[in-house]
């Protein structure tokens, strides 16, 4: 079975509550996936997994400096998550407070690492995000996400 993991940063609970949504999506469309804070993933727990998903809360428009330092990281396996698939997702306070520069963000690192990245042409174009708590809506979108997620996942790591 395809392995993939949901890593997220997380200081007041709301891009946990969608980390936890997407991942439920991915293990439903059986791709077996585990939802873990950046702090408790070694670098070396990526190399197993077939899709990796990050989010981030939305700081000054950018990811969280977890976040980064998880992707910084990931330097000494330079080419070695080529060819994986990768998605993001962010929470903010504010419409219009920077969420999707903050998933941008985060897919550039993943482009750069060699890895397949899909938009969605409904919805959340770029990755889910909340304004604050996730309400039904996001949890869709992060459900939808999951599910398109492990689909892909599926298709290139049969
Ligand atoms: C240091 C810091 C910077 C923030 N910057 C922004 C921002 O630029 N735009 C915004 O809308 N919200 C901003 N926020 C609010 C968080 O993005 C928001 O509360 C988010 O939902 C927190 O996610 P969490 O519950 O997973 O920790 C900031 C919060 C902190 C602590």
């Amino acid at each position: 079975m395809a392995q993939g993991i949901v890593a997220y940063y997380s200081k007041s609970g709301n891009t946990k509550e969608m980390a936890d949504t997407i991942a439920r999506a991915m293990n439903h469309a059986e791709v077996a996936t585990e939802s873990k804070s950046v702090e408790a993933i070694k670098p070396d727990d990526l190399l197993n997994c077939d899709a990796i998903v990050l989010g981030s809360p939305c700081y000054y428009g950018q990811m969280a400096a977890p976040v980064k330092q998880f992707i910084d990281d990931l330097v000494g396996h330079h080419g070695q998550l080529n060819g994986k698939v990768g998605a993001a997702f962010a929470s903010s306070a504010n419409v219009g407070g920077g969420s999707e520069t903050t998933i941008i963000g985060i897919i550039e690192a993943f482009l750069i690492a060699g890895m397949v990245v899909q938009g969605d042409p409904q919805g959340a174009h770029y990755g889910p995000l909340a304004i604050g708590r996730p309400d039904e809506k996001v949890k869709q979108q992060c459900e939808r996400r999951g599910q398109r997620i492990a689909e892909l996942t599926k298709r290139l790591f049969p």
